[in-house]
């Protein structure tokens, strides 16, 4: 079977783990190995996983990761999808005026979120969708739910204001949209269901929401093989471009912060006191640190200690001997490299990891994502990240 030509992704996901990473190191693997990817964005390798016959486990903070890794990973009655679709458009279409969202109607700064980033028209028809989906319980909505998210998460023209949310760079560019929702609902969930017609390996696959820094679920030494792609520090604000969407799905911004407070990857500066010398050890061999501003020092200290805190919980559900593959490109920060691969290297190292082997590679241009635009002089494209690091590990 050529895995490739089948990961055809239902949702667009900013730095997405390119698959050919994953099947080169998976396809090998026998059979009944345990894949964990605690930070699975995409659903990616856990797909990979499931379609070589692997079992796969993995955890997101992000809940727009959760809905479309669970949807592309797990066992779905198409007929059933299509049936209900139908039913909401043809209810949808009768309904005279636009439901109260409750979520929203009742939260100032939601419901402001929402005039600035929708015109109304296409915010009727979405709030239709959205109160009839948010009734239904059966796994099957959740299909309808990611239909819905891919009219709003798109690089160019969808059903908000805004263009590159798909990028999490969301920018307003119009005040008026003639983009029709329903009828583009309906062929999402056309396009969505033909990618999960054939969907392999899927029963092989669990998926659960909580912080890669503490997988309390998983037992200690009970993992074979953890493959992941950490958040670069500072590239990409998962939520800025996701809550577009989230908020047609039950989320208020204010609930969606209380999420994006337990990502790494931020630009946010430390909540608790660090240590000095271990800040020492993780920055070790890496440049620039002393031409950074303080606050954005501090932030990358931050990062660092969760890059530490992540290995070392990699190191506890890891079995011995088990190995690590991580995918990592380094970032830039006001105009300055900053060495992502070098603190990882140094964080596993710290934890008890043994480096293996380090395969550099080309990102193509359309995986490449710029800063966020507010983080100062990294808005340039040269600033893009052009390779990425394949490190593997093993356990000790
Ligand atoms: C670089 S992306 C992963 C890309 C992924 N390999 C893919 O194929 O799409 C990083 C992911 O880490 C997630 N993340 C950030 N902080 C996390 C945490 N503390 N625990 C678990 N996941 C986290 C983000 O939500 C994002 O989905």
């Amino acid at each position: 079977m050529n895995i490739s030509s089948f990961l055809k992704t239902i949702h667009p996901f900013p730095a997405r783990m390119a698959p050919e990473i994953a099947i080169r190191r998976l396809k090998h693997l026998e059979k009944d190995t345990l894949i964990l990817d605690p930070m699975l964005g995409s659903g990616t390798t856990l797909k990979v996983a499931g379609m070589t016959g692997l079992r796969g486990i993995g955890f997101d903070v992000d809940p727009m990761a959760l809905l479309i890794s669970s949807v592309w990973n797990r066992p779905v009655n198409i007929n059933k999808v299509m049936r209900i679709a139908e039913q909401v458009l043809r209810q949808a279409h009768e309904m005279q005026d636009a439901p109260y969202l409750p979520w929203i109607d009742y939260d100032p700064e939601t419901l402001a979120f929402v005039n600035f980033w929708f015109a109304k028209e296409q915010a009727d028809d979405l709030r239709k969708l959205s109160s009839l989906i948010s009734l239904m319980s059966c796994p099957e909505s959740d299909v309808l739910k990611v239909a819905l998210s891919r009219l709003i998460i798109t690089k160019q023209r969808g059903a908000s204001l805004g263009r590159d949310i798909s990028h999490s760079r969301p920018h307003r560019v119009s005040n008026v949209n003639d983009f029709q929702v329903l009828p583009e609902f309906a062929k999402s969930v056309r396009r969505i269901c033909k990618i999960l017609s054939f969907n392999p390996g899927s029963h092989l696959i669990s998926i659960h929401e909580g912080s890669a820094k503490h997988m309390d679920s998983i037992s200690d030494q009970s993992i074979d093989y953890i493959m992941t792609s950490p958040p670069y520090f500072t590239a990409v604000d998962y939520f800025r471009g996701h809550r577009l969407a989230l908020i047609w799905l039950g989320y208020t911004l204010s609930s969606l912060r209380l999420l994006r407070d337990k990502s790494i990857g931020l630009n946010r500066i430390p909540t608790k006191p660090l240590d000095d010398a271990l800040i020492q050890e993780l920055f070790q061999g890496v440049s620039h640190i002393a031409n950074l501003r303080p606050k954005v020092q501090s932030a990358l200290q931050r990062y660092s200690m969760d890059l530490l805190e992540i290995s070392q919980e990699f190191f506890r559900v890891l079995k011995v001997k088990g190995k690590m593959t991580v995918v990592i490109a380094d970032s830039y920060s006001s105009g300055l490299l900053i060495s992502n691969t070098k603190i990882f290297k140094n964080a596993a190292k710290l934890a008890g990891f043994h480096l293996e082997e380090v395969e550099e590679r080309p990102i193509i241009a359309t995986r490449r994502y710029l800063p966020p635009p507010n983080s100062s002089g990294g808005n340039r494209l040269g600033n893009r990240m052009k390779t990425e690091s394949i490190m593997t590990f093993t356990r000790k």
